[in-house]
């Protein structure tokens, strides 16, 4: 259709790369273009750290699964969800932030994720590839003292980013018709769909290049939704001073 459909339909998690390094200039420029994203009333509520240390990386490579390829890609980087900078520019004002409310926490974490959204997608425009990491949310007090990532922020995902080793082929999404409606919410959503879907989604699990195995989505999703996974995050999230109220 155009070049960047073109490139948001091509993609596909990365978790192998090439030993290629990525220069600072390089990520500069892919930060600098993904913070371009729309922020919620201009708050740009977020931090990013690049883990080039690799002690502390492979404790988060081992925190997150383990998932060798946080160890073994040639950029780490950390989003997190921050209020701290908000906080200095109320002290510039003299006012006295609000804090603790959910509102914040769903802005800050939004704005996090469309920067990290823009970030992949820059590094895919110049043939790198990804992968985001919400496995560090497995243990993130964790990432936070390894990170020194202080109460009013929070790492809401990693993203490893380089060079592609690999070339898996994209993953199939729901039709479009399974997720966009007009006027109004569906009375009920659409199973023989969905039974097509996972009729598409087999076929692409049992033919892809790598890993493949007789799955479904909605097998998938049962398997993943009937489970509690990550209990500890709220307490977590408390803690350090969000969604309080
Ligand atoms: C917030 C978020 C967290 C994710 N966490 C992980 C992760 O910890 N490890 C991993 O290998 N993939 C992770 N992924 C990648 C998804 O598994 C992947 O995007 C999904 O299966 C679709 O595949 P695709 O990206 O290749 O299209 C994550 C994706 C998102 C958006």
């Amino acid at each position: 259709m155009n070049p960047t459909i073109d490139l948001l339909k091509s993609h596909r998690s990365i978790r192998k790369f090439t030993n290629r390094q990525v220069d600072d200039q390089t990520l500069t420029a892919i930060i600098a273009a993904a913070q371009c994203a729309a922020t919620s009333h201009f708050v740009q509520a977020y931090t990013v750290l690049r883990v080039r240390d690799m002690i502390k990386r492979q404790a988060i490579a081992e925190l997150a699964g383990p998932q060798v390829w946080v160890a073994r890609a040639p950029v780490f980087l950390v989003f997190c969800a921050d209020l701290n900078r908000l906080e200095a520019a109320c002290g510039m004002q003299s006012t006295v932030m609000e804090k603790g409310w959910a509102e914040q926490f769903v802005t800050a974490t939004v704005d996090a994720a469309l920067l990290a959204q823009n970030v992949l997608i820059a590094a895919e425009s110049m043939g790198m590839g990804g992968v985001y990491i919400g496995g560090i949310r497995n243990d993130p007090q964790t990432v936070c003292d390894l990170l020194e990532i202080p109460d009013q922020a929070y790492p809401v995902f990693g993203m490893c980013l380089g060079w592609p080793a690999h070339d898996p082929p994209p993953k199939p999404r729901l039709p479009v018709d399974a997720v966009l409606f007009t006027d109004r919410y569906p009375r009920q959503h659409d199973t023989d769909m969905l039974a097509a879907y996972d009729r598409t989604t087999n076929h692409y699990f049992l033919n892809r290049s790598s890993n493949l195995k007789d799955e479904t989505w909605t097998h998938q999703m049962a398997e993943l939704m009937g489970r509690v996974i990550r209990p500890h995050m709220k307490a977590f999230l408390e803690k350090k001073g969000f969604f309080l109220k």
